[in-house]
């Protein structure tokens, strides 16, 4: 393992490890207003939200490594602290990083990245009529983690309205991904799109507690088939199955048959591979069981 002391590095190779590592990161494309209402708009990937009641997001409009000047962003809460937050998907991208560009003060970047502006109901800055999801907040407060170049300034946000686009919904009404098509940033220049095959699920525990990786015996753990995903889903069952589904299982897959057939590091070999189909197929009760070596 490289082994780094963060005092040790430069500020641009550390922010580059950072932000390589601590990937992929969502995009806050803030919309602001300086104190003469001159609009400003620029994308924040130090950005996430942290929690729903009240609902709290945060972006950081960070101090420049180069020169620890602050950006326009930054400014412009300080003196009107409001924001409104839109989200980035796929279509957007190359106008939103032309928007990050380092246009003078009083430059309105909506007009420089060719965005649509609309008027917000609750609050001075404009939203991006582009954007699909867009977030009008009020700036609680704004915490400066340092005053050093590469600090960041962390503007902890209210959300007060929030407008989502319905040609993202699905027939629940709850955002399909796939219709959003978001967008995040990774380190150096890299992206990454979150639809198609970028997506996928991973139920959450259910009300009854899982038994666990301990609980699973050495012969799943040091299994050649099974990979600690597999295993994962296995240890999320609440219990080993009972006797009578072990036998059950065993019928149904022909255990004894297979018994016959071939030494035991190979009868484990082969069931291991058969619990691998039934995890995929979602059948995790049944995969465990037909492992377990009585
Ligand atoms: C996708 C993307 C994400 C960015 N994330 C950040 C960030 O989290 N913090 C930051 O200080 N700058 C970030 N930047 C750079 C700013 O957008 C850039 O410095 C911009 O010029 C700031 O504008 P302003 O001075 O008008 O606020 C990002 C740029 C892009 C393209």
């Amino acid at each position: 393992m490289l082994e780094l002391i963060p005092s040790e590095l430069p500020v641009a190779k550390l922010f580059s490890y950072l932000t390589s590592c601590v990937a992929p990161r969502p995009i806050a494309f803030a919309s602001t207003v300086d104190k003469d209402g001159q609009p400003n708009l620029s994308p924040f990937s130090f950005f996430n939200v942290f929690g729903a009641n009240p609902p709290i997001v945060v972006f950081s409009p960070s101090r420049k490594g180069r020169d620890n000047t602050t950006k326009h962003t930054f400014d412009n809460v300080k003196e009107v602290p409001e924001v409104v937050i839109n989200m980035v998907n796929y279509s957007m991208v190359n106008q939103v990083s032309l928007a990050s560009n380092e246009f003078a003060k009083g430059v309105n970047e909506f007009e420089k990245a060719g965005f649509t502006s609309v008027g917000s109901d609750l609050v001075k800055p404009l939203r991006v009529k582009e954007s699909p999801a867009q977030f009008e907040c009020k700036v609680l407060n704004v915490i400066e983690t340092g005053s050093e170049g590469g600090a960041g300034n962390l503007v902890v946000c209210e959300v007060l309205k929030i407008h989502i686009d319905e040609s993202i919904l699905d027939s629940d009404g709850n955002v399909d991904p796939q219709k959003a098509d978001w967008v995040a940033r990774m380190g150096k220049d890299f992206y990454c799109r979150a639809s198609g095959d970028a997506v996928f699920e991973v139920e959450k525990p259910g009300a009854i507690v899982a038994m666990g990786w301990d609980k699973l015996p050495d012969y799943f753990r040091t299994s050649e088939v099974l990979t600690g995903n597999d295993l994962g889903l296995l240890a999320n069952l609440p219990g080993m199955p009972n006797l009578d589904e072990i036998i059950k299982y065993r019928e149904e897959i022909d255990y004894e048959g297979l018994k016959s057939t071939m030494s035991k590091v190979e009868l484990r070999k082969s069931i291991h591979q058969l619990a691998k189909e039934l995890i995929a197929k979602g059948e995790f009760k049944k995969a465990l069981g037909i492992c377990v070596e009585l």
